[in-house]
């Protein structure tokens, strides 16, 4: 029978410096995550050791040197790991805005006139801005749009703009504006019985929830490990035979001739990616400790794979009981509107909201006074807040959570704004 599930946030804590930090003399606390989250001893270790011990090019006769490949190939292991994929359909680069930019003019050169893309309002810039850039080249592109009653995606509209002339369908898997999840799967299945290629943006999702790929059977899904724990790389998954079958701009791409090198532009950044491996080391550490609550959810996985799982299964389990009494505090607030899916409709530990009388920008600088980080505006989600009627209006205010933040957080955020509101 499974252990009950405790989730030790306590001992999460202790693997992280920053949280050590002070403002005013209370601790920090991290509501920021969605835009990043904080980074464990042993990332920083791991980057500090490649530039002090291992610093070096590849290609060299030399024991550093040679260290470049092995640094790399552990990268690719670990986030085959996360991703459930194999390493050789991995690549990185500096940001997931830079693999997905990337990819759309690689896949530009094979499309034709009266192609069409499919996107929604529910993406991230990175996952509409270079679909936008191709309409500008001649392509046509479709734009699903987000029911604003739901803060879902329609998904009529979705149907409607989807056809045999679609080539590439942009899906965003949980919104960095909302915290919507959508059934990415499902529209995936759609997409390719139209014949459509599929991108998933899962930068948001990545940070709160085991992915599978091939379960959902993407063609491509981009991710960053600065929002898991890690520097700031983007990862980008690429089916193998899609890979081989893309012309990408690469300066080196004649000379490549198969595997994931063909979409890296130049020398990697073999310490971020040392910071890559640790970073999903760091969940799968946290993994092991409560893999024996999970038995369902890891039947048939082995090794650091089941340990990742075990790890993302927990950070969900933590986080969404904190973000539930996020978003209840919130509510019982007099002049505070919380947006986002309905209550049990699938959505990551992400709280957007507006508070009556006052400007967005208002309420972060009010809670960033009292040590407590947060966002506000549009934080790329353009299309979210435009339809949303809050674009030239500060957006939202935001609040995320990571396994390192506590109930002492949550309770510090609501009565920050509670003073706020009571004029205090
Ligand atoms: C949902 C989502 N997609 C894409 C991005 C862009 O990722 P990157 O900064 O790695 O380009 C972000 C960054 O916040 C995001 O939240």
């Amino acid at each position: 029978m499974a252990k009950d599930f405790r989730f030790d946030a306590a001992e999460v804590r202790k693997q992280f410096p920053a949280l050590k930090l002070e403002v005013e003399g209370a601790p920090i606390a991290y509501l920021d995550g969605p835009g990043g989250t904080q980074i464990p001893q042993r990332v920083l270790d791991a980057v500090l050791q490649y530039m002090v011990e291992r610093n070096a090019n590849e290609g060299g006769n030399f024991k550093a040197s040679a260290f470049c490949d092995i640094v790399e190939d552990g990268a690719r292991e670990a986030a085959a790991d996360l991703l459930g994929c194999s390493p050789e359909e991995i690549g990185f680069n500096c940001s997931s805005t830079q693999n997905n930019t990337n990819f759309a003019h690689a896949l530009a050169r094979q499309l034709e006139p009266g192609d069409e893309i499919l996107s929604n309002e529910l993406e991230h810039r990175a996952n509409i801005a270079p679909w936008m850039q191709l309409a500008k080249d001649g392509y046509t592109l479709k734009v699903a749009r987000l029911d604003t009653e739901t803060q879902q995606l329609d998904l009529e509209d979705f149907k409607a703009k989807l056809s045999p002339k679609t080539k590439l369908v942009s899906l965003n898997w949980a919104s960095n504006g909302l915290g919507t999840v959508t059934d990415v799967k499902e529209l995936i299945r759609m997409a390719h019985e139209v014949g459509a290629i599929t991108v998933v943006d899962a930068v948001h999702y990545a940070a709160h929830f085991p992915i599978d790929v091939k379960d959902i059977d993407t063609d491509v899904l981009i991710c960053s490990a600065y929002k898991w724990f890690g520097p700031h790389v983007g990862v980008i998954y690429m089916k193998k035979e899609l890979i081989q079958k893309l012309d990408f701009y690469n300066v080196m791409c004649e000379d490549i001739a198969e595997g994931p090198r063909r979409f890296h532009m130049g020398t990697p950044q073999y310490e971020l990616l040392s910071g890559v491996t640790e970073a999903v080391n760091f969940i799968a550490g946290v993994g092991e400790e409560y893999a024996d609550c999970f038995e369902e959810e890891l039947e048939g996985l082995s090794g650091r794979r089941r340990n990742v799982v075990a790890g993302m299964t927990a950070f969900d389990r933590y986080e969404s009981e904190l973000a539930r009494q996020l978003r209840f505090g919130l509510r019982d607030i007099p002049g505070v509107r919380v947006y986002g899916p309905a209550e049990g409709q699938p959505r990551t530990p992400t709280v957007v909201f507006r508070v009556d009388g006052f400007s967005t920008e208002e309420v972060t600088k009010v809670l960033g006074d009292r040590g407590i980080n947060s966002w506000h505006g549009d934080y790329y989600a353009v299309e979210i807040m435009d339809a949303m009627g809050f674009l030239n209006d500060g957006g939202m205010v935001r609040l995320g959570l990571a396994p390192y933040c506590t109930q002492s957080d949550i309770d510090r955020a609501l009565s920050a704004v509670r003073s706020m509101v009571a004029g205090r």
